[in-house]
């Protein structure tokens, strides 16, 4: 197995050409504890996730912003998994990726998780030209910051994503740091993609 250590790019080896932020575009644990993202980044990194698509333009997501050192940011880490916490403490940037499930006249929105995720599919293609990293993250405890937010019941935290810029992968612990350099891997497009007759 041949271990990368160069982080500064981790590129996919593409089967086809793609645009850079999607080639470049990779998942770090190792984030720079001091480096502070813009507002003006921010915003623009916000800005993409506006303009995804979605059914109906309903436009579904929620996000919630926390910068490092915020109290906002201290509670997100507090309900994270243990093998979450140890990393994300130095992303600087925790953006709540939230669904409206049900519109204001309590009718389902069967597509507001798949539009949320199309519209943090923009924020990190954008985030990675911008030239920042973004990490997504299923494992914290979802009812506990829905409670903590005081979210309404239509509202469902689905995930987190971390942003922030590459940092020293030294400083993560073993275990992390294995997993950090270990080789990238995806299915074939043949695994799943069936090409109609
Ligand atoms: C919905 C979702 C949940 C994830 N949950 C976690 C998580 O809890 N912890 C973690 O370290 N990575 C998590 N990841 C990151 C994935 O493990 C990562 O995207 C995948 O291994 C592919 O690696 P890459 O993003 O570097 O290409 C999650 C990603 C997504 C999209």
């Amino acid at each position: 197995m041949t271990l990368v250590t160069d982080l500064t790019s981790r590129k996919a080896d593409t089967a086809a050409p793609l645009i850079d932020p999607l080639a470049d575009r990779w998942s770090p644990r190792a984030f720079d504890p001091d480096a502070v993202v813009e507002t003006e980044t921010l915003r623009t990194i916000l800005e993409a996730a506006r303009w995804a698509p979605s059914a109906n333009n309903s436009q579904p997501w929620r996000f919630i912003v926390a910068r490092r050192g915020t109290e906002a940011f201290a509670t997100l880490h507090d309900k994270m998994a243990g093998f979450n916490q140890e990393w994300a403490d130095s992303a600087a940037v925790l953006v709540v990726n939230i669904a409206e499930t049900v519109d204001a006249e309590g009718r389902d929105r069967p597509w507001a998780r798949y539009d949320l995720g199309q519209a943090v599919a923009h924020l990190t293609v954008q985030a990675q030209h911008e030239g920042l990293h973004t990490h997504q993250m299923g494992g914290f405890d979802a009812a506990a910051i829905h409670d903590a937010f005081g979210l309404p019941e239509s509202q469902e935290v689905v995930s987190i994503t971390t942003i922030g810029a590459l940092g020293d992968v030294d400083r993560l612990p073993e275990v992390l740091r294995e997993r950090e350099v270990a080789p990238r891997q995806r299915k074939t497009l043949g695994e799943f993609v069936t090409v109609g007759e």
